[in-house]
């Protein structure tokens, strides 16, 4: 009797997870049982934030900050993996971890990589088996940046741990075996934003230092300028690992707007009612016209009400330094010229697509090498759905990573 009532509540509660969980993917999306699994995953999280919100613990908004993990001091699990040598160090004051060919006798190329997680979640660790895989194919050390996170640390604080440690690994290189004349920077969705903002930086500031070679943006976030791109219109909740709204919450914190008031800051930023008229019509507001995208990505298909005209001069007053800081928007840089070549991965089906897109377009424009990777059926996050319970490496995901790994190899060789 037990057992029988025992085995009728998992049935229950196996299909009541599928029901929360289910979510129509778009047609084209790559392998759409492993996304189903993944979308299912946050799915169900959304269902219990929203219930724990209900019952009045915590606003629904800041229950991402739930998905953290803790700082580990322990060995990386991948130093167990045995194709190199993996330590955690501190450089510049920040906690990275090293991977290393165990081949010594000579300097190898590098890669400094910024992780991704809306500069709110993720660590080193969380991406560990991703960056691990990047460092044997690649053949290069790379240094995986455990920057500070929002809210407590908003911007500038995440970029300029970034700029710090890429500063020291062009310096000071040689300590961990690095030919500093063959360093790059690499990063996924917020950790491209970042790895954008590191090379844009270090190209436009006076020193000594040699210049990075390449820069390898899966993904990236590049503005907050525009919330209603048409990928943000059409692919909104179509594969909700990332949404629209989700993007305005990691931009709230990350601009360093009162976590206090997430919802009200977070709302007003998707609403695009952050940036009044006449910012918008300025040449910053050229950056995101939509003629610079593919012919049939330039009109969205859904159409949402516009409500720009309603802006919030109040939200604006606290943010109309960082909205248009290259370092915090590299899309609104005035200048791209001589920034290092670039590898620009664009998802199919994914809020950020147009980003990619408007800036890979720019940096060809201002003369800059650009490869963009097309991801076909591919989605925001593919690259690293290693990080997950489950091993699922989406076909999309490992296409881009197999282009992205051929493009350092061909841009060390020059
Ligand atoms: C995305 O979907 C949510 C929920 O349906 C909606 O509130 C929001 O306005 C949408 N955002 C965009 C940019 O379409
Ligand atoms: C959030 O901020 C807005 C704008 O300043 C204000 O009107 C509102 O009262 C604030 N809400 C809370 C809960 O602090």
């Amino acid at each position: 009797m037990v057992l029988k009532g025992l085995v009728l509540l998992l049935c229950v509660t196996v299909v009541g997870l599928a029901i929360v969980g289910y979510h129509p993917l778009p047609e084209g999306i790559g392998e759409p049982h492993k996304v189903q699994f993944i979308v299912g995953v946050s799915k169900i999280f959304r269902a219990f934030s929203r219930l724990k919100a209900y019952l009045g613990y915590g606003d629904r908004q800041s229950n991402i900050l739930l998905l953290r993990d803790s700082p580990k001091t322990t060995v990386p699990e991948s130093a167990a993996y045995g194709a190199l040598k993996v330590t955690r160090a501190e450089i510049a004051g920040v906690p990275v971890i090293v991977y290393q060919p165990k081949d010594e006798s000579t300097l190898h190329p590098a890669i400094v990589f910024f992780h991704g997680g809306g500069w709110v979640l993720g660590s080193p660790d969380t991406y560990d088996k991703t960056v691990y895989l990047y460092a044997v194919q690649t053949r290069t050390v790379v240094v995986s940046v455990g920057y500070r996170l929002a809210p407590e640390h908003p911007f500038p604080a995440p970029i300029q741990d970034c700029l710090d440690v890429t500063r020291f690994v062009l310096k000071h290189g040689s300590e961990y075996n690095i030919d500093v004349s063959k360093v790059g920077v690499v990063g996924d969705s917020a950790g491209g934003n970042l790895a954008a903002a590191v090379a844009l930086k270090l190209t436009t500031e006076k020193s000594d230092l040699p210049p990075l070679r390449f820069q390898v943006l899966h993904y990236p976030a590049l503005q907050a300028f525009d919330m209603r791109l048409p990928s943000y219109v059409d692919l909104n909740e179509s594969v909700p690992i990332l949404t629209s709204n989700l993007m305005g919450v990691f931009y709230a914190f990350y601009m360093g707007l009162d976590p206090q008031n997430l919802t009200y800051y977070s709302t007003v930023i998707n609403e695009n009612r952050h940036i009044p008229p006449h910012v918008r019509k300025s040449a910053f507001g050229e950056f995101v016209n939509v003629k610079h995208l593919p012919a049939q990505y330039q009109t969205a298909h859904e159409t949402i009400p516009d409500l720009s005209a309603q802006y919030d001069q109040h939200v604006y007053e606290q943010i109309k330094h960082i909205i248009t800081d290259p370092l915090f928007s590299p899309l609104m840089a005035l200048d791209l010229a001589g920034v290092p070549p670039a590898f620009v991965h664009v998802c199919e089906f994914d809020v950020l697509r147009d980003d990619g897109f408007l800036y890979a377009r720019r940096l060809q424009n201002a003369g800059v090498k650009v490869h963009l990777h097309f991801g076909k059926g591919g989605y925001h996050g593919d690259i690293s759905s290693r990080m997950w319970i489950v091993d699922l490496h989406p076909k999309s995901g490992q296409v881009a990573l197999a282009g992205a790994y051929a493009f350092i190899d061909s841009v060390l060789k020059q």
